[in-house]
């Protein structure tokens, strides 16, 4: 695989999957900055991002594609494989956060942010890995959380769709390796970008009557993740360091935060604890990385 490689993001009309354009475009590497709604609501955020491709000479192009719709999915990853013939990395980020008491909030919104923060990922993973595997090489990257990993109150919904994502994203890592795919997953902390300032509440406020002072949790919460943000660069820094690790070298998860609240700690334990379990199933040596193994399946 050349080391410039064809990238597909989700989410990249603002935050961490514009800066991830741009970031990953400025060292060569040829960028689907793809988006909802080009025509309409992300028009400006699209031209920006076009306007600095043709400023700097970068391979950014602009794809519409909204997570929740396999058509928009399907339509999009055909479109990338149309123009570039290949697609190496596709990095799952489009994600929104509701902060809110469990119970405030309805089935409704439950089942929305799970289609966009869970199911996104599948599909976009389902519609890129038979390119990837006819090219016998692929990275699917996850953007997750520390909330893929604990669990704070008022944001336990949010913490579910990441804790989910976490899970099938290991699974692809594991059943994926012998074919020579990588999955890997970034768990940011909490970073500067509009996400802090568009978390959703809970549509069903009257549940909250009973709670006393857990119902002002969220509030309490946004606050201190608004003073303790650091630079968001830090996670697209962290994503072209993955890009470009070397195939077979990639660790299934980064840690990427300004602040140490165990995380790394739960991430070193569960891996010696997997790692014992593949054995003990025998599925050690199946569940490695191998391009050999890929290469000879053709
Ligand atoms: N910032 C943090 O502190 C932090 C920490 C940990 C994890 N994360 C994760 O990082 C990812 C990016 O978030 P961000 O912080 O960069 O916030 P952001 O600026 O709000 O970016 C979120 C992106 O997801 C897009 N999106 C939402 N629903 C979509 C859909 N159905 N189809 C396609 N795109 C959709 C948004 O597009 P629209 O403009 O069209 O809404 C936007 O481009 C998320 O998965 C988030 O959970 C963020």
């Amino acid at each position: 695989m050349s080391s410039k490689q064809v990238i597909l993001i989700t989410g990249s009309s603002t935050g961490f999957g514009r800066l991830f354009a741009e970031t990953l475009a400025r060292q060569g590497h040829t960028v689907f900055a793809s988006m909802r709604d080009l025509g309409g609501k992300n028009a400006k955020n699209a031209a920006e991002l076009l306007a600095l491709a043709e400023r700097e000479s970068l391979a950014i192009h602009t794809v519409e594609l909204d997570v929740t719709s396999d058509a928009s999915v399907e339509n999009a990853v055909r479109s990338v494989v149309t123009q570039a013939g290949r697609i190496d990395v596709a990095i799952n980020n489009a994600g929104y956060s509701i902060a809110s008491l469990m119970e405030a909030i309805t089935t409704q919104q439950a089942q929305q942010i799970f289609d966009t923060n869970f199911f996104g990922a599948l599909r976009v993973n389902r519609s890129v890995l038979p390119h990837m595997r006819r090219q016998r090489s692929g990275v699917l990257i996850h953007i997750s959380s520390g909330a893929g990993r604990l669990v704070f109150p008022s944001f336990g919904m949010y913490c579910a769709s990441k804790f989910a994502m976490e899970a099938a994203a290991e699974a692809y890592r594991y059943e994926l390796a012998a074919q020579g795919i990588e999955s890997v997953i970034v768990q940011p902390g909490a970073y500067e970008t509009p996400i802090l300032g568009k978390f959703l509440a809970g549509a069903d406020a009257s549940r909250t009557e009973t709670y006393g002072p857990l119902a002002n949790v969220p509030e309490m919460l946004y606050a201190t993740l608004g003073r303790t943000a650091g630079n968001a660069q830090e996670v697209a820094d962290a994503v072209l360091r993955i890009v470009e690790t070397p195939a077979g070298q990639k660790r299934l998860r980064y840690r990427v935060s300004p602040s140490d609240i165990g995380v790394d700690a739960i991430n070193e334990s569960a891996a010696r604890v997997q790692a014992s379990l593949l054995k003990a199933f025998g599925l050690a040596e199946m569940t490695a990385f191998s391009q050999q193994k890929a290469a000879a399946s053709d």
